[in-house]
């Protein structure tokens, strides 16, 4: 009896834990429409999930942005989150695979996270996990704000920081990213206020 029940748990524990790769192709044929850089452009994920960019063509970043400002990354735009940020990938024509693997934690649990391609957010190379169906934040919102603002926002300061990324991660390894992340979560559930009024009073 007591092995029965200890079973049960175990395999409880075991489909708790029990998590899905949910996998964005980053690099397909945009000539017709830039939105087809992320193929799906919209995924939905549950904790324990990891949504995994896999850069398969071209030169292209996955950069968590707020809704608001569609073309910078989600840390310049609010000091309190830490997005994730791949930096530049150029898997060329498939020669140069890599990946971004985005853990989605207890602490993110049903958070819209937004994203968008450097090279291409001004054309409407942007999409989003986890987005909010009863909000008024829309893919299709999102994704006309980016046009409407060509990319602009994505000034030269945060081309740098993602270029120096790039440099530290150029193997495609997720690690430093996870961490990145975790740090993402822990801070922005804080949410400080003095943070955020001192990010404010520093980007005047
Ligand atoms: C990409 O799409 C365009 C038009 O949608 C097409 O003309 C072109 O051949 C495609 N390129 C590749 C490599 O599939
Ligand atoms: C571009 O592709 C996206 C994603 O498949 C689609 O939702 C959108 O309608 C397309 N836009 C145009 C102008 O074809
Ligand atoms: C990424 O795409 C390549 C090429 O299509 C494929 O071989 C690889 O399995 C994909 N990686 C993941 C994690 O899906
Ligand atoms: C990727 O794109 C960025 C920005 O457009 C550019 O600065 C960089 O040189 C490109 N990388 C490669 C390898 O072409
Ligand atoms: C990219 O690779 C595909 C398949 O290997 C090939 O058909 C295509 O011509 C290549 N494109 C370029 C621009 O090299
Ligand atoms: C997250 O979303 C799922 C499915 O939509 C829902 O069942 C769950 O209650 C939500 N969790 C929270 C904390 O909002
Ligand atoms: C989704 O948006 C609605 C309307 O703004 C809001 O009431 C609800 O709390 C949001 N759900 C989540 C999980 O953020
Ligand atoms: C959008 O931005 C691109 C690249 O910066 C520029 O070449 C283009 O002229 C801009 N388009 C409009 C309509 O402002
Ligand atoms: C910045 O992000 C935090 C955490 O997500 C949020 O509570 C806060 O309202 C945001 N600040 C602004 C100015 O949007």
């Amino acid at each position: 009896m007591r092995a029965a029940t200890f079973a049960i748990a175990a395999l409880t524990a075991a489909s708790a834990a029990s998590a899905a790769n949910i996998v964005i192709t980053v690099g397909g044929n945009t000539t017709s429409n830039a939105s087809l850089v992320f193929q799906p452009q919209r995924v939905t994920a549950q904790v324990g999930d990891t949504v995994i960019f896999n850069f398969t063509q071209g030169n292209h970043t996955a950069t968590q942005a707020v809704f608001s400002e569609p073309c910078i990354p989600a840390h310049d735009a609010n000091i309190t989150i830490n997005g994730f940020d791949s930096g530049f990938r150029d898997a060329g024509n498939g020669t140069a695979i890599t990946i971004l693997s985005v853990p989605i934690l207890p602490e993110n649990v049903n958070q819209t996270m937004w994203f968008y391609d450097y090279n291409l957010c001004g054309q409407g190379g942007v999409g989003v996990i986890n987005d909010n169906e009863s909000s008024y934040e829309t893919l299709a919102g999102f994704e006309r704000n980016a046009i409407r603002l060509n990319g602009t926002g994505a000034h030269s300061s945060s081309a740098s920081h993602s270029a120096t990324r790039t440099a530290t991660s150029a193997t495609g390894s997720s690690t430093s990213h996870s961490s990145s992340a975790d740090r993402a979560v822990k801070v922005g559930s804080i949410a400080a206020l003095p943070l955020a009024l001192a990010g404010l009073a520093l980007s005047l």
